[in-house]
């Protein structure tokens, strides 16, 4: 197994560096893997001025995995755009045609209490949202900022999705619904935008294929509302790529932080890149206070999907319930009055149970 491992940025060398203890518990183990680090995001731009060096793109697309921590920060928002680290990451997506981003959204029972919603509507949520990653108005051209007609600055994007690229992430999304509880709400902004309406079209024909799914269909306003007033009535969700963008980060404060979400972003190839879903918050970078469990959940995610071993995923996922039980709290999960831990003693208590059995 070869792992391509992609610090990047702010708290992504922290929150890696607990992730790369938990892969050196397996290795001791005798779990075959060979890690490589390279450079991404504002980290290669500082080092060889672009975001996505050849070499790092190599050594990905050789690789079976991708382990991504986080890119970005303020001191590289003025660069040109081709230089900014999201660049970075956008190309890799891209290059790699990793076009199915799952972002589970789980409430631990320990942390129903740390959501800013009330337990009783966010106890025992469940929801996978599924967002394709390389399409829709990230990708779309023309993009641009001219001048238009009046002398005046104009900015524009082009918001557009091919049949195929719908009908291969809707596949996803079915295929997961069958493996869950077999419903799945398809999101979009079809009472206004095209592209949406094709993609409704599209996702309703590929339904034919699954009888034993329920597809409902939600507008993307609708949904972020349902998202906080009743979030356990979804299962799965699939929508495009800046609804998904959107959505994941407010689902993600229905689990108490979106310092506990991981992600898988997926190929054809079952080839995937894993990371949390959250920044690299420059805020408080460097200081031991980031929580690294969306990361290590992100290395569960990798055993489960790219490296075919579901045990080691089932392992670390049951280590980090129980060090949420332990009463482990980093700052982002803890409630007041509960004793804070730092980075790396919540990722050696992961570690300590892991080796435990
Ligand atoms: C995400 C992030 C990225 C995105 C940024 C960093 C480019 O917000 O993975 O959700 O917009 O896709
Ligand atoms: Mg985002």
């Amino acid at each position: 197994m070869k792992i391509a491992v992609l610090a990047g940025d702010g708290i992504g060398p922290e929150i890696v560096a607990e992730a790369l203890k938990v892969l050196s518990v397996f290795q001791r183990e005798g779990v075959d893997m060979e890690l490589e680090s390279a450079l991404v995001g504002g980290a290669a731009v500082d080092a060889v001025g672009d975001p996505l060096p050849a070499t790092t793109l190599h050594q990905c697309e050789v690789a079976d995995a991708v382990l991504f921590g986080a890119i970005g920060g303020p001191q590289y928002d003025t660069l040109p755009r081709h230089q900014r680290p999201e660049r970075g990451l956008l190309r890799l997506r891209k290059a790699l045609d990793l076009f199915a981003n799952l972002r589970p959204a789980q409430v631990f029972p320990e942390l129903a209490a740390a959501s800013t919603l009330r337990p009783e509507v966010v106890s025992g949520l469940d929801i996978l949202i599924i967002r394709e990653l390389t399409g829709d108005i990230y990708f779309g051209e023309p993009r641009g900022i001219r001048t238009n007609a009046a002398g005046e600055r104009e900015g524009f994007n082009t918001m557009v999705y091919a049949e195929s690229e719908i009908r291969r992430v809707a596949h996803w999304g079915f295929q997961a619904a069958q493996r869950r509880q077999k419903r799945l709400c398809s999101v979009d902004k079809m009472n206004v935008l095209e592209s949406t309406q094709l993609w409704r079209d599209v996702v309703t024909e590929v339904a034919v294929e699954y009888p034993d799914v329920v597809l409902s269909h939600m507008l993307v306003d609708n949904a972020a509302m349902q998202l906080v007033r009743n979030p356990r009535q979804f299962d799965v969700i699939v929508t495009g790529n800046i609804f998904g963008d959107i959505l994941s980060d407010e689902a993600s404060m229905l689990t108490g932080s979106i310092g506990m979400l991981p992600s898988a972003s997926l190929n054809a190839r079952g080839q995937g890149l894993y990371e949390p879903i959250h920044g690299s918050a420059p805020d408080i970078a460097g200081q031991g206070k980031a929580n690294p469990l969306a990361q290590i959940l992100s290395v569960a995610m990798m055993f489960r999907y790219s490296l075919e071993r579901p045990d080691l995923a089932d392992r670390i996922e049951a280590a980090v319930r129980q060090v949420l039980a332990q009463g482990l709290r980093t700052a982002d999960i803890a409630q007041a009055g509960e004793a804070v831990v730092s980075t790396s003693v919540m990722g050696d208590a992961v570690v300590a149970v892991l080796q435990r059995g």
